[in-house]
């Protein structure tokens, strides 16, 4: 009896040990070698760092389990205590040694992060107002202005505008687009926008869902993009008559409307924010899914510098040696950027194309458009239509219903 009484806690003791020893084994966290000199985190250093300003970390680097000064008591686990602990690992000075995931893994804590979560804030309340300020803007124009109407009424003709390929291609684009819209918005939005309606358990399926549709639609919406981009680049270079479509909004609201090819200036404008911002968020959007395999910052951020581009502007150096973690922050806060600026521009093309335009939405609903609505919008577009069909291209050289050549001298 009195035998068991002492093997109970010695092989408890020998039990915690071995747990202790073996979790060392796959991630330890020693505090580094105490330096050579000595310095210490002040209350200054602290003042700065709440105010914003970034105190000087050499100091605080300096200050992480450093003998304790002659004459002083020791904290409470000798020179080493908890506090230097805690700041070695806070500044990235601690000894960590992990079994796996290399220089990356060895980063426990991130002081970048309170930055990156600062301008995630920021980016949120700006892209919510642009949003929510667009939506405002475009039901006032619908008020004040009313609807754009066919000039002389629908005519009772149609002519194909868009073919079956062409539409399948826009509502690929177009479908994931609103759910990788709806789902970002929901994982930027959602711990403060949703959780005091729905609850953390009811938020936590619906954020899991939306990552996973966010993650896996994104090929869909990549897909689009090229889609459309081998369609119709041809017709969205520039061309004579732009800069007046531009300068004259088209003629819009006059009813006035400036002659355009397939596509106006307005709607090349369009097209290329899509590609251009479509490439960019997808880029970002990859080097997320696939964390710490594609950095993009630090190299782009050198390239820029070269070009003198920041300094012009009144910027410091941007910065050009990185953490993969700040990387990896860099990536998420220009994904959510350019993504707000892209709703914005289809919340604006969603009016036009809908609610905005009499006749406009036919021409993806069904590929057919009116011929009036053709004529005020493409007058350009509908002449070369009309031009092929009167002059049909000719037969192939075998075709036995050809004409004979004419004869060879
Ligand atoms: C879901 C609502 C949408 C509607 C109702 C809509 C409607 C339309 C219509 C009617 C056109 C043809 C305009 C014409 O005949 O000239 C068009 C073209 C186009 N759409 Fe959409 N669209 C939608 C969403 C999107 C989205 C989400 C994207 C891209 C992310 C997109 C990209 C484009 C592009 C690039 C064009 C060609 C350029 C232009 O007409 O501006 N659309 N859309």
């Amino acid at each position: 009896m009195a035998l068991s009484r002492c093997v109970t806690p010695i092989l408890l003791c020998l039990l915690l040990v071995l747990t202790l020893g073996t979790a060392g084994s796959a991630q330890s966290v020693r505090p580094p070698e105490a330096p050579a000199e000595a310095g210490s985190q002040t209350l200054e250093d602290i003042l700065a760092r709440q105010n914003g300003e970034g105190a000087a970390r050499s100091a605080r680097d300096l200050s992480t389990a450093m003998p304790a000064p002659d004459g002083l008591p020791l904290g409470t686990r000798g020179a080493a205590s908890d506090s230097d602990l805690w700041q070695a690992l806070r500044f990235g000075t601690a000894d960590v040694s992990v079994s796996a995931g290399g220089p990356t893994a060895r980063v426990i804590m991130q002081d970048g992060g309170m930055w990156w979560l600062q301008a995630r804030r920021t980016i949120a309340d700006y892209g919510g107002w642009l949003l929510l300020g667009l939506i405002v803007f475009l039901a006032l124009i619908r008020i004040i202005f009313g609807r754009i109407k066919i000039h002389g009424g629908r005519s009772g003709q149609t002519i194909l505008r868009f073919t079956d390929l062409e539409r399948f291609g826009h509502w690929l684009l177009a479908s994931s687009f609103l759910l990788l819209a709806f789902t970002g918005l929901f994982s930027i939005f959602g711990r403060n926008g949703l959780i005091p309606f729905l609850g953390k358990d009811a938020y936590s399926t619906l954020a899991i869902g939306s990552k996973w549709i966010h993650n896996n639609v994104s090929w869909a919406f990549m897909a689009g993009l090229v889609i459309i981009f081998i369609f119709w680049v041809g017709h969205n270079l520039p061309a004579r008559g732009d800069l007046k479509w531009l300068l004259r909004g088209g003629g819009l609201l006059t009813g006035n409307h400036v002659p355009a090819k397939k596509f106006n200036a307005g709607q090349k404008l369009v097209f290329w924010a899509v590609i251009l911002l479509g490439a960019s968020v997808s880029v970002s959007g990859l080097s997320l899914i696939f964390p710490f395999e594609m950095p993009l910052f630090a190299k782009t951020f050198a390239s820029l510098n070269w070009t003198g581009l920041p300094q012009l502007m009144g910027l410091d150096t941007l910065p050009e040696q990185m953490s993969a973690q700040e990387e990896m922050q860099y990536a998420q806060l220009w994904h959510a950027i350019v993504g707000f600026l892209m709703m914005a521009i289809i919340i604006a093309h969603i009016y036009i194309g809908s609610v905005g335009m009499e006749g406009a939405f036919e021409a993806m609903g069904d590929g057919d458009v009116d011929l009036n609505w053709a004529r005020d919008h493409h007058a350009l577009w509908v002449e070369e239509v009309m031009a092929r069909k009167a002059d049909p291209p000719a037969p192939p050289a075998n075709d036995p219903a050809a004409p004979d050549p004419a004869p060879q001298a």
